[in-house]
């Protein structure tokens, strides 16, 4: 092994994801890491350890106890011998032992003795990925500055199952290994937004009217944190302002949770010197005035409460006003509309005072609103270029594309 080749420590869990890693593992290599792997007890009932040596082309190590494993390489040794630990997929018993400290296998014991990063690919059912328990190791092992790439949502390998709990996918696992330990080969095309830093807000707000009750809309948050998500993977700081939103917060992203168009603004504020903004968060145009401190009761005569609306600070409008030096470099507006999308979304264009805005037809029969995927206009000074239908993290990955261009034609920095 060259002193130029990464070394990459693969965990593999046993989950039905499992298979993935022998992709992982082949567009590694050609990435041009070496790949050395633990396999779980578990893990060899998904894929085999002769397919997995074959690939990795190094021998594959699966017991804690075997004395030739001790006396050759020990797995203290095995720990440390590496530039990154990468576990996937993580399942929710190795998360949940990784969060105990526990040491019984080979896999837990090389992840309780590394000395290096480790980045965790979660897989598993939607359920347990909500379930408390998981929640709990999830914030632990975050804490103790395990990086997470995934889950995603989707399809589960159970027939009718869908929801948070997909392993990401191999690519997007290996970006997530070089934004790590760096690739070996073309770092600098890799990473074209490193040194920059963006702000997105995603997701909805809740205004509140009494401590139980809330305004709010359908916003999933989903296309606001793939954006996100795509910016870390191109090497940018990012910083994500999200309303509440059933969504894991994106690797790499620093995520800000508010709830209401307030807070998002006061978050948005501490994120200034962002050199670029996308402002994805549908935030609620109104709040209740003097929202009620105890839960307002019925008061047996039918009269139903009527509530006194203000209008919100507009966030977007108030950092594209900003003066020159303040304001950041490219701010991005969405429009969301359900009639004449691209006239009005011109109109808001010029009234907000941005640079781009990305438009889309939310009407209820386009499913985009909360659905996975999305088709937009982005509508610049140079005019509207309408992209076909795809899913949102492929808006998120060619916005980011232009986003790169634009930065390089008006900073030269990227
Ligand atoms: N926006 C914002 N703060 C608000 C309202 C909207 O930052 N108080 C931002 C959104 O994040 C989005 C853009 O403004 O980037 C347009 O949001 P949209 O809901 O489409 O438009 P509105 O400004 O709410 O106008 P209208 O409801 O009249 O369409």
């Amino acid at each position: 092994m060259s002193p130029e080749t990464k070394r990459i420590l693969l965990i593999i869990g046993g989950g039905i994801a499992a298979y993935k890693c022998l992709e992982l593992i082949r567009r590694a290599r050609e990435a041009g890491f070496s790949v050395r792997v633990v396999m779980t007890k578990a893990a060899a009932q998904f894929v085999t350890p002769l397919s997995v040596g074959a690939l990795s082309n190094e021998r594959v190590f699966t017991n804690l106890f075997d004395l030739d494993d001790e006396r050759e390489i020990g797995h203290i040794r095995l720990a440390r011998d590496t530039n990154l630990v990468v576990v996937a997929p993580a399942t929710a018993d190795l998360m949940s032992k990784m969060a105990g400290g526990h040491a019984d296998d080979l896999a837990s014991a090389v992840l309780l003795a590394t000395d290096k990063p480790v980045l965790a690919a979660p897989a598993m059912n939607p359920r347990m990925w909500m379930h408390p328990a998981t929640r709990r190791n999830h914030a632990l092992l975050q804490a103790d500055g395990i990086h997470f790439v995934g889950p995603e949502s989707g399809e589960m390998a159970e027939s009718g199952e869908a929801g948070i709990g997909r392993m990401a996918e191999p690519m997007t696992i290996l970006t997530a290994i070089q934004s790590l330990v760096g690739s070996t080969q073309r770092r600098r095309e890799s990473l074209p937004l490193k040194g920059h830093h963006i702000l997105v807000t995603s997701g909805p707000t809740h205004e509140p009217i009494d401590p139980v009750r809330y305004i709010a809309n359908r916003s999933s948050g989903k296309q606001g944190n793939a954006i996100a998500a795509a910016a870390a993977k191109l090497g940018a700081r990012v910083t994500l302002v999200t309303g509440p939103t059933s969504l894991a917060d994106p690797s790499n992203v620093t995520t800000v949770h508010v709830e209401t168009a307030e807070q998002m603004l006061t978050a948005v504020r501490r994120a200034r010197d962002a050199d670029v903004a996308i402002f994805a968060a549908a935030v609620a145009d109104w709040r209740v005035v003097n929202a009620s401190g105890q839960k307002i009761k019925k008061d047996g005569k039918q009269d139903a409460p009527s509530l006194d609306l203000v209008e919100n600070p507009d966030i977007l409008k108030t950092v594209a006003h900003e003066k020159p030096g303040a304001r950041p470099l490219l701010v991005i507006g969405f429009a969301a509309e359900t009639q004449n999308v691209i006239e009005h979304a011109k109109k808001k264009r010029k009234t907000k005072g941005c640079d781009w805005i990305v438009a889309n037809d939310v009407s209820p029969r386009t499913g985009i609103m909360g659905g996975d995927r999305n088709k937009v206009h982005l509508i610049t000074a140079d005019g509207v270029d309408t992209w076909p239908e795809m899913d949102k993290s492929e808006v998120a990955h060619r916005l980011l594309e232009r986003i790169v261009d634009h930065l390089a034609a008006n900073t030269g920095k990227a």
